[in-house]
């Protein structure tokens, strides 16, 4: 299938929910560059719609493996937290976090790319990604206080600033941070 059936097919899983991620999903595919970004500067889908296909790769994953460990999940949430997990990686309305690197005279002439294929933009004032992606989100959506708890500490153990959430993560949490580290490593390679 491609991309973005794949996307529409997961948007369409969210029901009790539906005006809200409709409306959230307007603004962010319209105002944001959530259809164009990479999903990182020079590790994992550093390409064009790379940040859509990770989002879409860690959602379907997030479905499966919830399926057989924790079935009483709803899709929903599922969906939810793993399309909006990376949001923040859009940076702002008309402010990216990611900035295409263009090719230098020399490589223009030897038909080369440039490496690292993105830079970060300086313009945006630094939040880290899942604080930004609940900026963004803001009042658009009612998230429960487990798909808040998912966003947030997605990274689990990886990152300094989760250690707080040590021993207290919800089975959604423990469930996202696993499959976006599945989808990182291992679907994207
Ligand atoms: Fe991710």
């Amino acid at each position: 299938m491609e991309l973005l059936e794949r996307y529409e097919s997961l948007k369409a899983k969210v029901i009790n929910r539906r005006t809200d991620i409709v409306a959230l999903m307007n603004f962010v595919e319209n105002e944001t560059a959530y259809m164009t970004a990479p999903a990182s500067t020079k590790f994992h889908l550093c390409k064009e719609q790379g940040l859509l296909e990770h989002s879409v790769n860690v959602a379907e994953t997030l479905l499966s493996v919830k399926k057989v460990l924790a079935p009483e999940i709803s899709d929903e949430s599922c969906v939810i937290v793993a399309l909006l997990h990376d949001l923040g990686k859009v940076g702002m309305p008309n402010k990216p976090q990611y900035i295409k690197v263009e090719p230098s005279n020399k490589q223009k002439q030897y038909g080369l790319s440039p490496y690292p294929p993105y830079k970060f933009n300086s313009d945006l004032i630094y939040l880290s990604v899942p604080v930004r992606s609940l900026y963004l989100i803001g009042g658009r959506i009612a998230l429960t206080e487990e798909e808040v708890q998912a966003i947030i500490y997605h990274d689990g153990q990886y990152v300094e600033d989760n250690r707080s959430v040590a021993m207290r993560e919800e089975k959604l949490t423990l469930l996202l941070h696993y499959s976006d580290l599945w989808c990182g490593r291992i679907v994207e390679r």
